[in-house]
């Protein structure tokens, strides 16, 4: 099913600039029982999105009726979300006029057996590394290259995320999700400035220890730090919170302070589905 700028269709001018360009946002958002879970927050960072790009944003409580309307009937779904510059200009140069594209469409929810969420993920470091772009760093722009090409890497589906480091080495991310490091009853995570996504979960995550006096650190990190983690543990808007059990042949214990952030998550989750 999809909406095209509020209507039941999908097809794209081949001009749009998203396609053209990747001049363009995304998002991609869980649906329960019909709700698009933690909506508002992928809105307003696609708004921040739009602001950083210079795309005018499009209205958020015309975006939460959309979303509304493509999730109602779904019991378990994904919502994909797509605001680019739309068509026109010459060249790189943008329309002096702007009409930007708003398509939304959605998917069945991705099989992942239940056992990566109990048992934990088995995860590999990728060659490809991420360039540093501090003006784009944070967004989710359509720009995704860096994680196509690291996610050619590998087909064993044993292997169920990624790392991903930039050009000077530092740990930044999965593939597809954000990373934290559990190291003597701390939380560490990367810092995000330079390149990597400002993934929702993340962000959770960051005020649920904040708020739980959980010691949480954002910091540059390296290979050597993941390697003397206790814990690692990895998240994004689909699959939640993964443990990492296995990093190439590197192994990790699952302990009580990612039990403790799954639990606390899975309650505020909750709350964000009961208030819908
Ligand atoms: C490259 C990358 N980093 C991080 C994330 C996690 O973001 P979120 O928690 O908003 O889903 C994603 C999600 O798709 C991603 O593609």
């Amino acid at each position: 099913m999809y909406l095209l700028n509020g209507e039941r269709k999908h097809c794209i001018e081949f001009s749009d600039r998203g396609f053209q360009y990747g001049d363009g946002l995304f998002e991609t958002i869980e649906i329960i029982n019909g709700i698009p879970v933690f909506l508002d927050q992928h809105l307003q960072r696609l708004h921040k999105g739009c602001i950083k790009l210079r795309i005018p944003p499009p209205a958020i409580e015309l975006l939460t009726d959309e979303a509304n309307q493509l999730a109602q009937g779904s019991d378990k779904a994904v919502l994909k979300l797509i605001v680019t510059r739309g068509s026109g200009g010459r060249g790189y140069r943008q329309p002096d006029n702007i009409q930007t594209t708003r398509l939304f469409s959605l998917h069945p929810y991705p099989h992942y057996p239940e056992k990566l969420s109990k048992q934990g993920i088995n995860a590999r470091f990728c060659d490809t590394r991420l360039g540093l772009n501090p003006s784009l760093a944070g967004i989710k722009h359509m720009n995704r290259l860096e994680q196509v090409m690291a996610r050619s890497e590998w087909s064993n589906t044993d292997i169920h995320e990624g790392i991903m480091m930039d050009i000077n080495g530092h740990i930044i991310e999965g593939t597809m999700s954000n990373i934290f490091l559990v190291k003597d009853n701390c939380l560490y995570t990367p810092l995000i400035d330079q390149c990597g996504v400002d993934g929702i979960l993340r962000n959770i995550i960051i005020a649920l220890a904040s708020e739980n006096r959980i010691p949480l650190v954002e910091k540059v990190l390296t290979k050597a730090d993941v390697f003397s983690a206790d814990e690692l543990f990895v998240t994004n808007s689909i699959v939640g919170i993964w443990s990492v059990k296995k990093i190439d042949t590197h192994s990790f214990i699952m302990s009580s302070v990612s039990e403790n952030i799954k639990q606390l998550f899975s309650v505020f989750k909750q709350e964000a589905i009961n208030v819908c």
